[in-house]
């Protein structure tokens, strides 16, 4: 790559920096929500989406939390039955939808939730704002550049605001990286290193379902990576400028031999290690199972399915504007769980190990270890944060309803956070696919 096109790209970049850097991200958080409640009673809210995700932390979890700042006034999903079946779940009175624009016509929310499918993210984010409602999206914002330009552009255009869930920030171990690197006590950062493991319980559920597609969910390097890489932004108050990337497919797709249909009806279900019996689990029967008649959605696919067009194996190399350069890997085959992350600073090195599942006791969830370059090293553990994604989840819907709250950490994530992150996979999607770098500021301008 020629010299000047890295410098243009950085120095561009570095321009737009700005908005993203420290001091703006200690700026006291005001609560839209809670002003909201005080002003005009509760915070009413539609949701469009009630798969897992919609019915539980974002469904029944926000109403039974957070019913005195807000109220359902509406759920959406293309599935009637799973929509009717998850009100009754959340033991909410609010009418159910199937179209979108009449839930939004006849409910007037405040602000509207979108748990789709993530391919389907920014065309009700985008609706929802175009309709005068503000929005909270479950990542990844969306699933590539074009969607990315066009939540951008209708934002601005609209004058709504977006909020985009990163709740792996509110993790005890990302939280503590981040005032670890933000307290200068390993300088600079320069590079890191960051592998992510998926174990062959997690990482195999998304190859039994709609992530097991590039065209639905933008393939892991977007719907699992954009976790990892809103981490590393985060970290590095960085923003990507180049991303070059080699995938492949290893383990799960056509390379096994146990193929069937479905886990319910396979005839490998005695000797394949992969089986899961959905029909043990009642809620996912009454979820998944028994909506197939309206959308033919089968939860438990084969995992070995021929037509799987994702990768399980990926290696990506980023430049930041900042001069960071980033390795990260992810692979979702493998027998434990968790990351590996290592900053190497002009002063020393942060390693840091998060344990999510393995096979073997762990003390606590993660493992510090700062060493400076001339000096002792120093370690420590971090407990278990107990609740959703380590204690994340409810960190997070607290910080969004009930305000308003300091933000020391520059938690909170917007658009922009959300783009600068689906940007690093949907360009290393692109790597992959045509085999060259890819600088993030040609596919989309933010
Ligand atoms: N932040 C996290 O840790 C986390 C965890 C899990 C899921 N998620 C995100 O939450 C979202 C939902 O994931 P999930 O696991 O609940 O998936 P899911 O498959 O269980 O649910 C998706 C729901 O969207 C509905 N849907 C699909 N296309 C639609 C359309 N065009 N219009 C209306 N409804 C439509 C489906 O019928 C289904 O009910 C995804 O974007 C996922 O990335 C985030």
């Amino acid at each position: 790559m020629p010299e000047e096109t890295i410098t243009k790209g950085r120095r561009r970049f570095l321009g737009a920096a700005g908005a993203a850097a420290l001091g703006a991200a200690a700026q006291p958080f005001v609560n839209p929500g809670t002003a909201h409640a005080q002003r005009s009673g509760k915070l009413r809210i539609a949701l469009v989406g009630t798969g897992i995700r919609g019915s539980g932390l974002w469904g029944k979890t926000l109403n039974d939390k957070y019913g005195d700042v807000l109220e359902f006034v509406g759920l959406c999903d293309r599935n009637p039955l799973r929509v009717d079946f998850v009100k009754s779940y959340m033991g909410v009175s609010c009418p159910t939808f199937t179209d979108f624009d009449e839930m939004i016509a006849k409910t007037k929310p405040d602000k509207v939730i979108v748990t789709t499918m993530d391919c389907f993210h920014a065309k009700y984010i985008c609706r929802a704002m175009e309709l005068g409602c503000d929005v909270i999206t479950e990542k990844p914002l969306c699933t590539d550049e074009k969607m990315c330009q066009q939540i951008i552009d209708t934002e601005k255009r609209t004058g709504k605001h977006i909020r985009v869930t990163f709740n792996y920030r509110y993790g005890p171990a990302a939280t503590r990286i981040r005032e670890l690197l933000m307290s200068g006590e390993i300088g600079k950062v320069t590079s890191v290193d960051f592998n992510y493991y998926l174990n062959t319980d997690h990482g195999a559920s998304y190859y039994r379902r709609w992530h097991g597609f590039k065209q639905y969910s933008g393939s892991l390097l977007v719907h699992k990576s954009t976790h990892h890489f809103d981490l590393l932004n985060w970290w590095l108050d960085g923003e990507p400028v180049e991303v070059n990337a080699h995938g492949d497919l290893r383990h799960y797709g056509w390379n096994g031999d146990n193929y069937g249909e479905r886990c319910m009806t396979c005839q490998h279900k005695s000797t394949c290690p992969y089986f899961w019996d959905i029909t043990k689990n009642d809620f996912m029967m009454n979820l998944y199972v028994k909506c197939e008649p309206a959308d033919g959605y089968i939860r438990d696919a084969c995992l070995y399915r021929r037509e799987i067009n994702i990768w399980d194996t990926m290696a990506v190399q980023v430049r930041y504007h900042n001069d960071v350069l980033l390795n990260y890997s992810l692979n979702s085959c493998m027998p434990y769980e968790g990351y590996l992350v290592g900053f190497n600073g002009t002063k020393g090195r942060l390693d840091v190990r998060e344990y999510h599942s393995q096979p073997w006791e762990v003390e606590g969830m993660a493992d510090f270890r700062i060493t400076p370059l001339f000096g002792k090293t120093r370690t420590f553990t971090i407990p278990h944060g107990g609740g959703g994604h380590w204690g994340g989840d409810q960190k997070m819907q607290d910080m969004i309803f009930r305000g308003p709250i300091a933000d020391p950490l520059g938690q909170t994530a917007g658009s922009r956070a959300g783009a600068l992150s689906i940007m690093i996979g949907v360009s290393a999607r692109r790597s992959i696919e045509q085999q060259k770098p890819m600088f993030v500021e040609d596919l989309v301008k933010i």
